[in-house]
């Protein structure tokens, strides 16, 4: 093998060991739970966080009664933030990309505190306290935060 064809095959191999991986961590860090909802708000396990390898960043909860599903990241510890993935645009259901959301219809972009980092949604997300109880988180979906 000569040196080209060595390099072209080293550079192959990388990129094809860097891209499943990408696709084995992206796979292994989505977790979606329907959580228990109840007249107040929804109550989600903790444990949905942990990974066989480390912790999840978020987990979003989707249930038959919610409209749209809610995406909760795991800040530290003690903080949570819990986001309505519905986009303050025109209503489309948000999409979770690490620690972003962003709508397919005409591109807006919210960090993980719901706040807009592109238009054209002018509003921040509806975001809800979460607060945790043993090993449980709830989410109150009476309040806003
Ligand atoms: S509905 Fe989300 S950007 Fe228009």
């Amino acid at each position: 093998m000569n040196r080209r064809k060595f390099i072209k095959t080293g550079c192959i191999a990388c990129t094809s060991i860097g891209f499943l991986s990408t696709m084995i961590q992206s796979c292994t860090t989505v977790k979606y739970s329907t959580g228990t909802l109840n007249d107040n708000g929804i109550l989600i396990d903790v444990k949905d966080y942990e990974t066989k390898h480390g912790v999840r960043n978020y987990v979003i909860v989707r249930h038959d009664d919610l409209q749209f599903p809610i995406c909760v990241y795991k800040i530290d510890e003690h903080k949570y933030s819990a986001l309505l993935m519905r986009c303050t645009h025109q209503g489309a259901e948000l999409q979770v990309a690490g620690d972003q959301l962003t709508c397919p219809a005409h591109g807006s972009e919210f960090d993980k505190w719901g706040k807009v980092t592109q238009s054209p949604a002018a509003e921040n997300l509806r975001s809800f306290p979460v607060s945790i109880t043993g090993d449980k988180l709830f989410i109150d979906l009476r309040k806003q935060v």
